[in-house]
């Protein structure tokens, strides 16, 4: 596990952009795995500034996102599928049907997230993976509990992390309780993991997972039987390690 402490959430996001920058250069259909939320939105601003200047093209790159809302339809302006049209998929050149988050709306969600882990295999997971981690230690929504799910499942949302999430919607009675997730097994097969915090709020999340245990109360600690994981942390986020 490679450790950054940067200045500032700017720093991150330039760091995380300039790393999947080379990769794509070095293979231009590269496997993107994708997170939404606040900590990677100024990471997309740096990729689609480095393809506004030409430096890279995302014209053969396949993406695929963690996590959906169960119940909110793909035009719902806090789904992730607005959130990824908006933030990135619009403002640059991948095609849309290269682009693959779960469908939080399917009628069968259990065919849905079978659907999910069948295409992940398919195309032998991702290269590199961007993860944001929650205050207590989710990734992507595998929430802390007695057990986490290997394979992409429905799960019930903490009360923590609809708490933190009703920032985002008018109120917090309008915030889904459950949601679409990429398991364990869909991150940690990912070539590289790439995970960005910033801010105090997530330093007892991060130095749990910097002790080098794996704990399920922690799932972001899973993150430690992998290989090839970069951490990108600024001063806030690592004010307890
Ligand atoms: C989002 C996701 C979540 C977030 C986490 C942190 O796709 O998978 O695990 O990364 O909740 O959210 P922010 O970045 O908003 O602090």
């Amino acid at each position: 596990m490679e450790v950054f402490i940067l200045e500032n959430y700017d720093e991150i996001s330039k760091k995380a952009s300039e790393i999947i920058s080379e990769e794509l250069k070095q293979k231009p259909n590269l496997k993107l795995g994708l997170a939404t939320g606040s900590s990677p939105i100024g990471t997309y601003k740096e990729l689609i500034k480095e393809y506004e200047s030409g430096n890279i093209s995302f014209k053969d790159v396949v993406a695929f996102n963690l996590d959906e809302y169960v119940g909110l339809n793909k035009n719902h302006n806090q789904s992730y599928h607005y959130f990824m049209r908006e933030n990135f998929f619009n403002k640059i050149d991948i095609k849309e049907e290269n682009c693959f988050i779960p469908n939080g709306s399917a009628k069968d969600l259990e065919e849905e997230v079978k659907r999910y882990d069948n295409l992940l295999e398919e195309y032998n997971y991702a290269d590199i993976q961007i993860l944001g981690i929650g205050e207590n230690g989710h990734i992507a929504f595998n929430e802390p509990n007695f057990t986490l799910s290997a394979d992409t499942s429905v799960v019930n949302l903490t009360d923590d992390t609809i708490n933190a999430n009703s920032r985002f919607f008018k109120h917090k009675k309008d915030v889904p309780k459950t949601a679409i997730t990429m398991g364990l097994k869909g991150i940690l097969s990912s070539r590289k993991i790439i995970l960005i915090a910033s801010g105090e709020k997530k330093a007892r999340a991060i130095k749990q997972l910097l002790i080098g245990k794996v704990t399920t109360s922690n799932p972001s600690t899973f993150l430690n039987l992998h290989k090839n994981v970069i951490i990108l942390i600024d001063k806030e986020a690592a004010k307890l390690l």
